[in-house]
């Protein structure tokens, strides 16, 4: 069974329980689920929550722990199936439109908002066809998120006698060493599914160039995927695990920055979020920290969009703090302040084509400039390890395989390779 009809056999189950509203209080009550709750990540919701209470809505506050949002997803689909969904969630990529297709999502009430609010005019196509269903907005996009960075501790390299950000693999593995040789942790790194399939990707992007990305992780062509250049990139792959901190099975990606910042570990491959802790922890961009892109990837952005879809729901207080929180997302005041506490960049063009008029640091500006000239060249892509590339069914088949190779001592790149290729064959 394909991931579209296991989530709408899920779903029809729904139709089993009764529906359960939530009583309005104020003008209304939006319950949102999302999965922001490392301190970086809290502050910048609270500044969407604090804005709609202003408003006069009530913000429910249905926070997931869990980075990456697996867990969070688990619990959006139980609540569904309960037929209690919440006002909106977070939901990102092709997910959407699986969600749509179910009947779920409401395709009416963002309508008002997105004319009025001209988002037409305002998103790139590419963002604009990923939050709609079938022509109607049925998801507010908030940010861009680049996936494929390298945080480093300028200070730590300083002390292992390391003079510049690696801009090659081999470049990476001889800072690695000599962080190593100083008794430095080379590479902050949570083992958690996600966070090795978010490096997976970046090494899949170094080694194989933007068209064998495209090919392997996006298009899911078989024989990429079994191809030699995979079997090249899980082995580099391997060979960057060797860096990775010893305590980190199992450990939050937000702690792990907390190594790098803290002056425990050098680097740290983590999408542009991680910024948000270092902004937390009040440090400067250029100043005590750098954010290159990974190594051999400056000329791509494996982009990932934060969206918050809306549910169907009966309350008309429900539907106008729905579009309260839409109207809000995608202002020029949250766009800003928003991404500058959440380390991403704004989805709107013209504050893309921008940046220094609103304040954004040196990692933002860069990371906005590449957005747009990677629009460009093609180097613009989804990222496989944040929803954007794929179903959760098939990013699922990549974790899977992708994390027993890092774990497995006796692993192999060739036979892993042809494990990938079946497994993302039985799961599209
Ligand atoms: C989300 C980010 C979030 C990160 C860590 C990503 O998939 O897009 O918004 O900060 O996971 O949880």
């Amino acid at each position: 069974m394909n991931s579209f009809s296991r989530l709408a056999v899920f779903v029809s189950l729904a139709s089993l329980f009764p529906l359960n509203a939530y009583a309005a209080d104020s003008k209304g009550t939006v319950e949102v689920v999302h999965w922001w709750t490392s301190g970086g990540e809290k502050a910048a919701v609270d500044v969407l929550k604090a804005q709609v209470e202003k408003d006069g809505f009530t913000w429910k506050d249905g926070a997931v722990a869990g980075g990456g949002g697996a867990t969070a997803m688990t619990v959006l689909k139980s609540r569904a199936v309960a037929g209690n969904p919440p006002g909106m969630a977070q939901i990102k990529g092709p997910d959407i439109q699986e969600w749509a297709s179910t009947g779920l999502l409401d395709t009416d009430v963002l309508k008002s908002v997105a004319q009025s609010e001209k988002w037409d005019g305002l998103l790139d196509k590419k963002i604009s066809d990923t939050v709609k269903y079938e022509g109607d907005y049925v998801a507010v996009p908030v940010n861009i998120h680049r996936v494929n960075w390298l945080w480093i501790n300028p200070d730590v390299f300083k002390k292992a006698g390391i003079e510049n950000p690696p801009a090659t693999l081999e470049e990476f593995y001889a800072a690695g060493d000599k962080l190593k040789a100083a008794g430095f942790i080379p590479l902050a790194h949570g083992g958690q599914p996600w966070q090795d399939s978010t490096v997976f990707e970046a090494v899949v992007l170094s080694v194989m160039g933007v068209d064998g990305y495209k090919k392997a992780l996006v298009e899911l062509d078989n024989d990429t995927l079994t191809g030699p250049q995979m079997v090249k990139a899980l082995t580099e792959l391997k060979k960057v695990a060797t860096y990775m901190d010893p305590d980190g099975k199992g450990q939050d990606w937000n702690l792990e920055a907390a190594k790098v910042i803290n002056g425990k570990a050098g680097m740290q491959i983590m999408g542009d979020w991680a910024k948000s802790e270092w902004t937390a922890a009040k440090k400067v961009a250029g100043k005590d920290y750098q954010c290159v892109a990974f190594p051999g990837t400056d000329k791509a952005f494996t982009y990932n969009i934060d969206s918050l879809a809306v549910f169907k729901q009966k309350d008309p207080g429900t539907a106008a703090g729905q579009q309260d929180i839409a109207k809000v997302a995608l202002g020029e005041d949250f766009q800003k302040v928003f991404s500058i506490n959440k380390g991403s960049i704004p989805v709107r063009n013209d504050m893309l084509n921008d940046m220094g008029k609103y304040g954004f640091d040196a990692c933002a500006q860069t990371a906005a400039k590449d957005f747009l000239a990677d629009a460009n060249s093609g180097g613009l892509q989804p990222s496989m390890a944040h929803n954007m590339a794929t179903t959760l069914a098939v990013q699922g088949a990549f974790f899977d395989v992708v994390t027993n190779f890092i774990n497995d001592p006796n692993a192999d790149p060739a036979d892993t390779a042809k494990k990938l290729g079946a497994a993302v064959k039985s799961a599209k």
